[in-house]
């Protein structure tokens, strides 16, 4: 198939393409590069070493054996995206092209516009550019589990059957974001929706768990050709920031109570999840969701994992928990169905204790990297709007 993945300089996005690229398909991608220059906003950096696109494309033609077709501009440009699509004619789109952190979107006003422009504006210029240039393709977008906030029911898979004064229909399930930028992915769900029952497009809208780890086998050992890896405040997420603090001595930082509870999928299974959504489309007009994610953890539930890996490699990992600079509920019910993938064969990995393994054992070779970005780690936005610079610490776990 010809799948274009936007967002394809990110953390998801190279590694897909290279795993679509191992499986025999033809790829291209879109990227401005945005990512690496929110990172440095934060004051840091990649832990993993990467190489600027020009090198990722030439070690991507040694490795894969085909080129990775590269159009470098800004996915809220229609003239731009609509070229793209016209020249490459995709099958399928991966929509990964967004601005993805909600601490990020937190920071102030303009970092709330900046995010849901960019994001809102590059999906309805997809929905566009797709119905103009390539009306048959399928659009695989990234939405995410958060859009759903921790309701005291059931999540079912994007809808749910309602019956109401006697009448029965079928109904997207309520979501209840809890940030700018989960906000901003409830929109573009509502946008694509839409598009595919006025227009006829076709779309899985991807509400994934949150992603860890640092490699997948189709990378091999070429170092230039690994993905980022995050561990600030905003780009980090939980378990990979978790991860970067044990390897330097830090002790790991639940947020608050540390039983939130949260679905959690390593990065070899978003690609397996993926790419079973791009080789199975939807008809023609249909809208459809997959919840994406292997199991549901508490995040100190996950802090206990890291802690006890981190033993193996001779790390004395502590675990201190911190006021909670977010406002969410630190204790909930949470059971969200995840059906739709299973019932297309994703076959979970279930063994975090081997990806933790890899994962320390490809920071510890980069500890100086993050030793030296390692106040960028330290949460100083603040949901209710107010900045610190100091963390208050709560009871040690030990
Ligand atoms: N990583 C996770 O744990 C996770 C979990 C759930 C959902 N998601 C979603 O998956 C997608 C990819 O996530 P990621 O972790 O790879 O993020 P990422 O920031 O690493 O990748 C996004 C890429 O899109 C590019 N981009 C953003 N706006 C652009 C624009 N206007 N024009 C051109 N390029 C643009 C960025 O430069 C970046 O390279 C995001 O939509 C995110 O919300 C990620």
């Amino acid at each position: 198939m010809r799948i274009l993945i936007t967002g394809v300089d990110g953390y998801l996005g190279w590694a897909l393409s290279i795993y679509l690229a191992k499986r025999g398909h033809k790829v291209a991608g879109i990227d401005n590069y945005l990512r690496r220059s929110w990172v440095g906003e934060m004051g840091s950096q990649s832990a993993i070493p990467i190489a600027k696109m020009a090198e990722r494309l030439l070690a991507y033609r040694k490795n894969l054996g085909q080129n990775l077709r590269f159009y470098k501009g800004d996915l809220t440009d229609y003239n731009f995206v609509l070229n793209a699509y016209k020249s490459f004619r995709p099958e399928a789109i991966v929509y990964l092209g967004e601005m993805p952190s909600a601490p990020y979107s937190m920071i102030d006003v303009h970092h709330a516009i900046f995010t849901q422009t960019n994001n809102q504006m590059g999906t309805l210029v997809t929905l566009y550019a797709m119905r103009e240039a390539v009306p048959d393709c399928q659009l695989v977008k990234l939405g995410t589990m958060g859009e759903y906030g921790t309701p005291n029911v059931d999540i079912p898979e994007g809808f749910f059957d309602i019956e109401y004064r006697g009448r029965k229909d079928r109904m997207m399930f309520p979501r209840q974001a809890g940030s700018w930028y989960h906000q901003s992915k409830v929109h573009d769900t509502n946008n694509v929706e839409m598009a595919c029952r006025l227009w006829n497009l076709c779309s899985t809208d991807i509400m994934q768990g949150v992603v860890y780890g640092t490699r997948i086998d189709e990378m091999g050992e070429d170092d230039a050709i690994r993905t980022r890896f995050d561990f600030d405040q905003c780009f980090g997420t939980a378990i990979n920031r978790f991860c970067a603090q044990a390897v330097i001595g830090l002790p790991l930082t639940p947020y608050g109570k540390g039983k939130q509870r949260r679905g959690f999928l390593p990065l070899r299974d978003s690609m397996q999840c993926l790419t079973l959504a791009i080789e199975n489309p939807p008809e023609s007009g249909e809208y459809r969701t997959f919840n994406q994610f292997e199991e549901v953890y508490g995040i100190t539930e996950l802090a206990l994992k890291i802690q006890k890996v981190g033993a193996e490699f001779g790390l004395d990992v502590q675990i201190q928990p911190i006021e909670n600079p977010r406002i969410e509920m630190e204790e909930h019910y949470y059971n969200p169905d995840h059906q739709h993938l299973l019932d297309l064969g994703y076959k979970p990995t279930h063994d975090m204790k081997a990806e933790l393994q890899i994962v320390l054992k490809d920071l510890m070779r980069h500890k100086e990297r993050i030793e030296s970005r390692k106040e960028a780690q330290f949460p100083d936005i603040r949901w209710d709007g107010s900045r610190r610079n100091s963390v208050k610490l709560n009871k040690p776990i030990l």
